[in-house]
């Protein structure tokens, strides 16, 4: 394992009683009161370690083979292509956006090629006409290599933008144009994985027990990170190191059980259904979008495993530290108590900024000169916990010692956990999405597609929209 240095560390002062005062804040003796559940949550978790849908857990340690082919693949890719597109959505999508802005160069399209640690990068989550004709501005596709990703092999953005996109290729690339497209998807069935077979192209398998949200660890989330420069292996590290740190049943050591437990006991004794997330880095502003997903459509349920209706789950929220303080931090700290505040500070950023000593005879501007633009932000960031415990705000803090590939991978891993055993203290299955498929089964309905007759039957049934309502 790391050094402990080396290690993100969790404080949550800012939710205990100590802090927050005895009727508003958790006791020890409150947690402690909890440590039956949470050691059969932990339990739980542990004992479907690699089944089922927890197969991402053994991502860490089971991907050898897999991990020398993405390698290869991608210095073929650096080579070869000026462009890297990812084409996919949600967890197909939302992580390799994450890792690749924590750990590249914030401009990184910007810089010329002898700056970039491989191809320009892009991820088309979205299926937005302008944006796709956008992309087409400024990328030569005859230089680029498309990543099409998607467990399912049949989500429609995603397939559209295939169509649409092979269909470019053929016309400019001629001979030859599957060598431009990589399909991510199911090892065995889809769409995707039958268009693959077909016309030969290069192929990685995403594990059925590995859902889209909890799937940056497999090729889903590393093919990208490789062709970008990332070192996956380091990443991968990271994780196991997180893992190591979560293998007891006692929430005072374990980090993701603290944070499930955290939110579970929020949630349930005090009506704190808003989970903010305010990283203090730009470079982990995706990383808010990738948890955001991981939260709510894991834990967003209506019924429990056992079929009672509860309507589980925390909404979350993001907000960029120090932008943010302009912007939401006047809810946070004056609106309903309905939230808790997790921020992401970071001990040493990658750059130092220091700002000029000028204007010592006006004390109000000149009191900034000399220090760094890495203390104020670090200081506005305790200045903001300061607000939010003196207001009587939950809040807590992940620190990273500094962002990197291990401490990413340890960030990932860690809300994986969270969630997993979230998902159990509410007795929920955490890793299905019936919201998200109700939406996907009513667009292929609509759009006629055989074997949803059903569906567009239900559909025509329902109430129209009355023009009335409208002015
Ligand atoms: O987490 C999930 O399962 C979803 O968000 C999916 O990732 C998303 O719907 C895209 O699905 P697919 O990868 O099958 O295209």
């Amino acid at each position: 394992m790391q050094s402990h240095e080396a290690m993100i560390r969790v404080n949550y002062s800012g939710i205990m009683a100590g802090m927050q005062g005895p009727d508003h804040g958790i006791s020890m003796h409150r947690l402690k009161a909890y440590a039956p559940l949470a050691g059969s949550a932990y339990r739980a978790v542990r004992a479907m370690r690699g089944k089922g849908m927890l197969g991402w857990t053994e991502l860490p340690y089971n991907q050898g083979e897999v991990l020398a082919t993405i390698s290869h693949t991608a210095e073929h890719i650096q080579k070869t292509f000026e462009s890297f597109v990812v084409l996919g959505i949600g967890g197909s999508a939302l992580g390799p956006i994450a890792v690749h802005q924590a750990l590249n160069h914030p401009h990184y399209n910007a810089l010329p090629s002898s700056k970039r640690t491989g191809p320009r990068f892009y991820v088309e989550d979205n299926i937005d006409p302008e944006r796709m004709k956008a992309l087409l501005d400024v990328i030569d596709v005859r230089k680029t290599c498309f990543n099409v990703i998607t467990k399912s092999g049949g989500t429609a953005e995603t397939m559209s933008q295939y169509l649409m996109i092979s269909e470019l290729l053929k016309q400019a690339v001629g001979a030859g144009w599957e060598k431009h497209i990589i399909a991510t998807t199911d090892p065995e069935k889809g769409n995707l994985n039958r268009l693959a077979q077909a016309h030969g192209f290069n192929l990685f398998g995403i594990p059925s027990s590995v859902g889209g949200r909890f799937s940056q660890l497999s090729p889903v989330g590393l093919l990208p990170a490789a062709v970008c420069g990332i070192d996956i292996h380091a990443l991968l590290k990271g994780a196991a190191d997180m893992d190591a740190r979560c293998q007891s049943d006692d929430v005072m050591t374990n980090p993701a059980l603290l944070e499930a437990m955290m939110q579970f006991i929020l949630w349930t004794e005090k009506a704190v259904n808003i989970h903010v997330i305010m990283p203090y880095a730009d470079s982990l502003k995706y990383m808010a979008d990738w948890f955001s997903q991981l939260w709510a459509e894991s834990l967003g349920k209506k019924i429990t495993r056992k079929g009672a209706v509860a309507h589980h789950g925390q909404t979350p929220v993001k907000a960029l530290g120090v932008t943010d303080q302009h912007s939401q931090l006047q809810l946070y700290t004056e609106g309903p108590l309905d939230k808790i505040t997790v921020l992401l500070g970071v001990d040493e950023y990658k750059e130092t900024i220091t700002i000029p000593k000028r204007y010592g005879d006006m004390p109000s501007l000149g009191f900034l000169g000399g220090i760094t633009h890495n203390a104020l932000i670090q200081t506005e960031q305790r200045a903001t916990e300061y607000a939010l415990t003196k207001a009587g705000r939950m809040n807590m803090t992940l620190t990273l010692p500094k962002v990197n590939e291990q401490t990413l991978g340890q960030l990932l891993y860690f809300f994986e956990v969270a969630t997993a055993f979230a998902g159990e203290l509410l007795n929920i299955n955490a890793f299905d999405q019936p919201g998200v498929e109700e939406g996907k089964d009513a667009t292929y309905a609509l759009f006629g597609r055989p074997g949803y007759e059903e569906k567009k039957k239900e559909l025509d049934a329902a109430p129209a929209k009355d023009a009335k309502f409208i002015i």
